[in-house]
C-alpha cells in the first residue's frame, strides 16, 4: 500500500525538518510504501525552503505550495494531490508540530491493515489523553467542539470528531470528492468525518496522547471557531433534509390524491370506488419520488424488485388504513364533504407509509 502522510504547514520552520526526520524513523517499522507530502501556504518564515532542501536528500518527500486559505483548504489540496497525482492508496492527516506523536503512526496504520477505512487518533477513547496542564478554558474549548460535532452535527458514534491525526483510505476520499466540502478552516475535520459516515466508511478510533507544541504557535483563530459552529449547524440541517423531502413528497401526494379523487368523481365514478383508486395513485407517485429523490442516496441491500414488493405491501397497509378512515368518517357523517373524509385518511396513512418505508422498504 502506498501511504502519503500529509503535513499542512504555516510557519513551522522550527518543526518541519525535525518531524520529517522523526517520521522517517517510524517508516522503517511500517510494511508499506511511505511518503510525506508537505502542503505549505507560502509561509513567510521560509518553511517551504527547508522542505525543498529535505526533498533533495529524501526521495519520498514532496511539497506543494499555495495561497493561505486555512487548514481545511490545505488538506483538500493535499488529499487531491496525494490521491490523483501520487496515486496514494491511503493518506494520513497529521500536525507538523509534534502535537501528534510520530511514534503513534504505526498503530494508526495497523488499524487500516485490520480493515478500517477511516482511522482516528483519538483523545477521547479509553487510553487517549489531552495534556494534563491544559487550562479549564482549553479543555472546555476542545470538549465543546466535540459536543457540537457529536450532538449538533449528529455524529454521536464517534468520540473524537475534531481530531487532526487520522489515516484514511483513498477509496473514501474518492467517494467524497473533497472539493465539494465548502469549509476552509479547522471545520474541515468534522465535514470530512461526516461525509465518511454518510458513505459508510468503517471508522476506528485508536487512543493517542495529544501533546502541546513546544516550538512555534497554534494557528487556530476565531474565524475557525465561528466557521466550526456554523458548520455543525449546517451539517445538522443537511441531515434533516431527508425528513423535509419526505414531507414535501407527502404534500405532493395529498395534491395528487385529491385531484385524482375529484377527477374520478367528475368522470362519474362512485365515491366509494374513487377513494381507493385516488389513494393508490398518490401512493405510487409518493413511492417514485421517495425512491428516486428522498432516499436516493441510501445504500440499500434490497434489489429494486424486492423494494417494489415491499412497497406494494406497505401500500396495501396504507391503503387499508386510509380507506378505513374514509369509511368510518363517511358512516359517522354521511352528508359531509367527501374530500374532507378522504383528506383525513391521508394522515394516518402517511405516518405508516413513512415508518414502514424508511425502516423497511428503503432500509440502509
Ligand atoms: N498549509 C496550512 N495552511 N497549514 C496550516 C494552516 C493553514 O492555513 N493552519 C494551520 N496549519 C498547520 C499548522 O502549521 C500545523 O502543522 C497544523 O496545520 C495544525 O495546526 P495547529 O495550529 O498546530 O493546530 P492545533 O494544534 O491548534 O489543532 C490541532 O488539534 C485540533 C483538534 O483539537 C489540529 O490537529 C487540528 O487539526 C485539530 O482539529
Ligand atoms: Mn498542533
Amino acid at each position: 500500500m502506498k501511504i502519503v502522510v500529509i503535513l499542512p504547514t504555516y510557519n513551522e520552520k522550527e518543526n518541519i525538518a525535525l518531524i520529517i526526520a522523526a517520521l522517517h524513523e517510524q517508516f522503517r517499522k511500517i510494511p508499506h510504501d511511505m511518503h510525506i507530502l508537505v502542503v505549505d501556504d507560502n509561509s513567510p518564515d521560509g518553511t517551504a525552503e527547508i522542505v525543498r532542501a529535505e526533498a533533495q536528500n529524501r526521495p519520498h518527500v514532496s511539497l506543494i505550495t499555495g495561497r493561505k486559505q486555512g487548514l481545511g483548504a490545505a488538506y483538500i489540496r493535499g488529499m487531491k494531490h496525494a490521491v490523483n497525482d501520487l496515486r496514494a492508496d491511503a493518506v494520513m492527516e497529521m500536525d507538523a508540530d509534534f502535537s501528534h506523536k510520530p511514534g503513534d503512526v504505526p498503530r494508526l496504520i495497523e488499524a487500516l491493515d485490520k480493515g478500517a477505512d477511516f482511522v482516528i487518533g483519538s483523545r477521547y477513547v479509553p487510553g487517549g489523553k489531552i495534556p494534563e496542564d491544559w487550562s479549564f478554558l482549553r479543555r472546555m474549548n476542545s470538549k465543546w467542539g466535540n459536543m457540537f460535532a457529536r450532538y449538533v452535527a449528529g455524529m454521536s458514534s464517534v468520540r473524537d470528531c475534531t481530531a487532526g491525526f487520522r489515516a484514511i483510505r483513498a477509496s473514501v476520499i474518492n467517494k467524497i470528492d473533497p472539493d465539494t466540502l465548502k469549509v476552509k478552516g479547522y471545520a474541515f475535520q468534522i465535514s470530512l468525518l461526516h461525509e465518511a459516515l454518510l458513505n459508510h466508511a468503517v471508522i476506528s478510533e485508536v487512543p493517542v496522547e495529544f501533546v502541546d507544541r513546544k516550538r512555534g504557535e497554534t494557528k487556530l483563530g476565531i474565524s475557525d471557531i465561528i466557521e466550526f459552529m456554523l458548520n455543525a449547524w449546517w451539517i445538522r440541517f443537511e441531515r434533516s433534509k431527508t425528513f423535509l423531502k419526505f414531507a414535501v413528497v407527502g404534500a405532493l401526494g395529498v395534491a395528487v390524491n385529491l385531484v385524482s379523487f375529484t377527477l374520478l368523481l367528475k368522470m362519474g365514478l362512485n365515491k366509494f370506488i374513487s377513494s381507493p383508486i385516488a389513494i393508490e395513485i398518490s401512493i405510487i407517485t409518493n413511492f417514485l419520488f421517495n425512491n428516486f429523490w428522498t432516499f436516493s442516496k441510501r445504500d440499500m441491500n434490497d434489489r429494486i424488485h424486492i423494494r417494489g414488493l415491499k412497497f406494494n405491501i406497505v401500500s396495501f397497509v396504507a391503503l387499508a388504513v386510509s380507506y378505513t378512515t374514509f369509511l368510518v368518517l363517511s358512516m359517522l357523517d354521511p352528508d359531509g364533504i367527501p374530500q374532507l373524509h378522504q383528506a383525513a385518511g391521508i394522515i394516518p396513512a402517511t405516518l405508516i407509509n413513512y415508518f414502514l418505508n424508511s425502516y423497511w422498504t428503503f432500509k440502509e
